[in-house]
């Protein structure tokens, strides 16, 4: 069933978190939207500007369609990802999404509250939610000054104000994740003083985790060993940070990393232990496997398993 992320967020403050994962492939939808089925798990599919300028957006919205009549019990919702205001009106305008994330989170903030607002008054005529962003998602590096770092996190002051004037259904907020597979690079993990200060002016008001990949080193390791070249310093966020973030209010979490890195295991893995093969069908199926188990155990660590 689809559901609006607005019943998604009512249902789960507080207790679980539902994951978003970015899809740009068949085999992603496939296996996402089978395990949601057997985790009875809810979750939101989300498409970034980059997977639609890939596919095409009505090449990935089919799948979506295609995946709802393979696994018709699934409890899901269709999003945009880090649109800007060219991707959030078409997404709007094409009926087949029930919520728009519009990132100005690198404008200023009237110019963010701005752009927001607009995008946020044609999606609630067609009863579509949006995620907006205050903040900036990106890492925080050793050499910084306290008043650099500061700067970086989304400031709990502004919260409130942010969300009166604009209308947003739920924050994507920065407080120390960063996307890829690089995350913490100053040893630091998520700002839970920040989170609760966010929270506490914002009591019951959905928060948005981007970055929230685990970035497992066994899998870094599995694809060096197949001739990757990924850095050592890779790094995600612990599972304990997840499963603690949840009761501060977080109740959507982006997971894109980690299918990515899952891709380049099984494929590295495959053509390096079967060189004499050329067949897309053979990795793209233990890809989907491995997605799939992959997924179980985020809807687990999310406690979403059950709540669809
Ligand atoms: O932030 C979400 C994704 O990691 C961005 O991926 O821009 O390649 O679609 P993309
Ligand atoms: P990761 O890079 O941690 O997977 O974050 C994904 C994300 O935030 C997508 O919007
Ligand atoms: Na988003
Ligand atoms: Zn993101």
């Amino acid at each position: 069933m689809r559901v609006s992320p607005k019943v998604f967020y009512e249902n789960c403050y507080g207790k679980y978190a539902i994951p978003a994962v970015n899809v740009f492939t068949m085999e992603q939808v496939h296996a996402l939207f089978s395990a949601g089925e057997k985790a009875d798990a809810p979750f939101i599919v989300q498409l970034t500007p980059a997977a639609r300028n890939y596919a095409d957006p009505r090449m990935l919205e089919a799948m979506i369609k295609g995946a709802v009549k393979i696994y018709p019990k699934v409890s899901y919702a269709v999003h945009l990802d880090h649109g800007d205001e060219t991707h959030a009106l078409d997404a709007i305008a094409s009926g087949n999404y029930q919520s728009v994330m519009i990132d100005a989170s690198h404008e200023d903030f009237v110019t963010n509250v701005a752009k927001t607002r607009t995008v946020v008054k044609k999606a609630h005529a067609s009863s579509v939610v949006v995620e907006a962003e205050l903040g900036v998602l990106s890492g925080v590096e050793d050499d910084m000054s306290v008043a650099e770092e500061l700067a970086k996190y989304t400031q709990p002051s502004q919260v409130e104000e942010f969300v009166a004037l604009t209308g947003c259904d739920s924050l994507a907020v920065a407080v120390g994740t960063s996307h890829g597979a690089y995350k913490f690079s100053g040893g630091k993990g998520i700002q839970f003083n920040i989170l609760k200060e966010i929270q506490s002016r914002l009591p019951n008001f959905p928060i948005v985790l981007h970055g929230g990949s685990a970035v497992n080193l066994v899998e870094i390791d599995r694809i060096n060993k197949a001739g990757g070249e990924l850095r050592e310093d890779a790094s995600g966020v612990p599972a304990d940070e997840i499963v603690q973030s949840i009761a501060f209010g977080v109740c959507k979490i982006n997971i894109a990393t980690d299918t990515r890195l899952l891709w380049t295991r099984v494929h590295r893995e495959f053509f390096r232990d079967i060189p004499e093969l050329f067949d897309p069908v053979i990795p793209g199926k233990v890809y989907m496997e491995e997605y799939e188990k992959f997924m179980l155990e985020k809807f687990d660590l999310f406690k979403a398993t059950g709540k669809s």
